[in-house]
């Protein structure tokens, strides 16, 4: 995943000159399977260490008690696994079949119960004690209104008293605009790109990492992400009947600064009725 926060950036703009009129819609062919098809092979790679696996775990299971967890966007189950592994019913939701794969394999005794489909439309019944969304995978719902209902689907299927976790990067302030191209990976042989573009009005950015390898063919990850800032997400989870119980800056439990920190681990709590 893509961070584009300033406060945690590090991207070297590179003279794409004043920035161009952005246009607001996803880039051609971008569905919601396209991110995770794209980065299979390499996310374990790239996102090995994102966060503390240990420490989220422990967060989680000291949260879910002895209770179902569900995680929106599982991925190749960095965190679902291990969660599994700590005790927890966990049951995965992810659009990306090749992400899906990669759990099964790693998932030795198919401990995390996956589900093919979108974090939306397709959330098993439950109830759940906890449901979490981590690493800025919310902003991949990127249709107008989309990570509102998210908040509602979660909610509804939250047993009383039941929380939400959502670990994202707080936008930057004042957020980025037009476009960049930064470099991840430089070696003698192999250059890996990354091209982005900025929407502040519309809160989306959108790019490839493209990479080059010497004698082989050009190879594309494309991503799209929707952000939304901390106090724009209170508010999604209010109007799904979801309150703010606490905001950390990470997993360590690291009191949240909402001046600087870079990225928060909020954990929403369902009203009791
Ligand atoms: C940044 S990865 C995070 C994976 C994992 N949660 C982790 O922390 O390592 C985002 C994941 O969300 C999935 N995803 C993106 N949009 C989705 C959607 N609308 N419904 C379900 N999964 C989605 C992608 O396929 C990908 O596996």
């Amino acid at each position: 995943m893509v961070e584009v926060g300033q406060r945690h950036a590090s991207t070297l703009p590179i003279g794409l000159g004043p920035p161009a009129p952005v246009p607001s819609t996803p880039m051609d062919g971008y569905e919601r399977h396209t991110y995770g098809e794209a980065f299979a092979d390499v996310y374990d790679d790239w996102y090995r260490g994102v966060s503390d696996v240990a420490a989220t775990v422990a967060l989680l299971a000291e949260l879910a008690g002895d209770g179902s967890v569900l995680e929106l966007g599982v991925g190749t189950g960095r965190l679902a696994i291990p969660l599994a592994l700590a005790g927890n019913r966990v049951v995965g939701v992810d659009a990306s079949p090749a992400m899906l794969e990669r759990l099964c394999a790693a998932d030795h005794d198919g401990r995390v119960e996956v589900i093919e489909g979108d974090m939306v439309a397709a959330l098993p019944d439950g109830p759940f004690e906890l449901a979490f969304v981590a690493y800025n995978t919310i902003f991949n719902l990127t249709g107008d209104g989309e990570q509102q209902r998210c908040f509602e689907a979660v909610a509804a299927r939250l047993t009383p008293g039941g929380r939400f976790v959502v670990e994202a990067f707080v936008p930057d302030d004042p957020p980025r605009r037009g476009a960049d191209v930064s470099i991840r990976t430089l070696a003698a042989d192999r250059v890996v790109l990354l091209v982005s573009r900025h929407d502040a009005d519309h809160q989306t950015a959108e790019g490839q990492f493209v990479e080059l390898t010497d004698g082989a063919p050009v190879r594309l990850r494309p991503w799209s992400i929707r952000y939304a800032t901390p106090a724009q997400l209170d508010a999604m989870a209010a109007a799904a009947g979801l309150h703010v119980e606490v905001r950390y800056e990470d997993v360590d439990r690291t009191p949240f600064d909402p001046d600087g920190s870079p990225r928060h681990v909020t954990v929403y709590r369902r009203d009791q009725p």
